[in-house]
């Protein structure tokens, strides 16, 4: 198979064309989009009209997946995750709020998400014009344009990584709600506030306004400012790369490396369908 690799031109992002994901990938060129992806930390296909079981084959020859699937959600394989705003008989059939904060996945794990493969089903439009765009912003770029006494204050810190604070800062109910239990065991986690990409060594900004509680060992009104003033830095606009979805889409992204927020800007009655499939990550010291 031959494929292309089209950067954004921007911090991250690429769109790799070519890739027929409903077919078993010959090594050399599972080797270029693995490539692709540690060095634009978000790469994604157009017009692959896949199964789940393409899906789940495709995106276990980055790792194990993660079984996410929840008890309120239709029938799926336990590696898909479902994120949508559709309701049948009364109940959502996936997680309709999912991405209300920046965030990355799996941040309250002890073993965090290592990538995330979100497919579109089916995307909202109007006017021409689809909706319900994701924002991405690469963490590594905000790392390395901070200045170097930043760097040397960051150096050692760690944070607490908590589901139980994105629960209440998203006022979550429904489907967080079932997240949340299936997380109890493990509901939050401390990681360092400057991760080291296990693959690819950069270095990379592990805070976000969804999970990042407190910094431990600072008082609480410095781990606070410090918390804003990371978080800001990650999603300046020139560290972000927005995907205008399109049907059949499959978009992966690094969750060390990046962080992500949905757009809420298209109506209720306009169905959104997602599914989604999770690389689970290592442990991170
Ligand atoms: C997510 O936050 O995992 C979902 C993002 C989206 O639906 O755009």
């Amino acid at each position: 198979m031959t494929i292309q690799v089209k950067p954004s031109g921007l911090a991250l992002g690429a769109e790799v064309v070519g890739a027929d994901l409903t077919q078993p990938l010959d090594d050399a060129t599972f080797a270029q989009i693995r490539d692709a992806f540690y060095k634009h930390e978000v790469i994604y296909f157009r017009g692959q009209t896949l199964s789940d079981e393409d899906q789940i084959r495709f995106t276990a020859r980055f790792g194990e997946l993660r079984k996410l699937k929840l008890a309120s959600q239709p029938q799926v394989d336990p590696e898909i995750f479902v994120v949508s705003n559709i309701v049948k008989d009364g109940k959502h059939i996936g997680s309709y709020d999912a991405g209300t904060l920046w965030h990355t996945d799996g941040a309250y794990l002890a073993k965090p998400h290592a990538i995330s493969a979100l497919r579109a089903l089916e995307v909202p439009a109007q006017a021409g014009r689809t909706l319900g765009d994701t924002n991405f912003a690469s963490t590594s770029a905000a790392y390395d344009a901070l200045p170097q006494s930043m760097k040397k204050r960051l150096e050692g810190l760690q944070a607490v990584q908590s589901f139980a604070q994105h629960l209440v800062k998203t006022g979550g109910g429904g489907v967080k709600k079932d997240v949340y239990a299936a997380a109890k065991a493990d509901p939050e986690a401390i990681h360092p506030l400057v991760r080291v990409h296990p693959v690819n060594g950069r270095k990379c900004l592990y805070v976000t306004e969804g999970y990042t509680a407190r910094i431990v060992g600072l008082p609480e009104d410095e781990s606070r400012d410090l918390i804003a003033e990371l978080a800001s830095q990650c999603t300046r606009p020139e560290f972000t790369y927005r995907h205008n979805w399109q049907q059949h889409d499959l978009v992966m992204w690094d969750d060390c490396s990046t962080q992500h927020k949905a757009t809420f800007d298209y109506p209720a009655s306009l169905p959104r369908l997602m599914h989604r499939t999770t690389v689970v990550g290592a442990p991170t010291s």
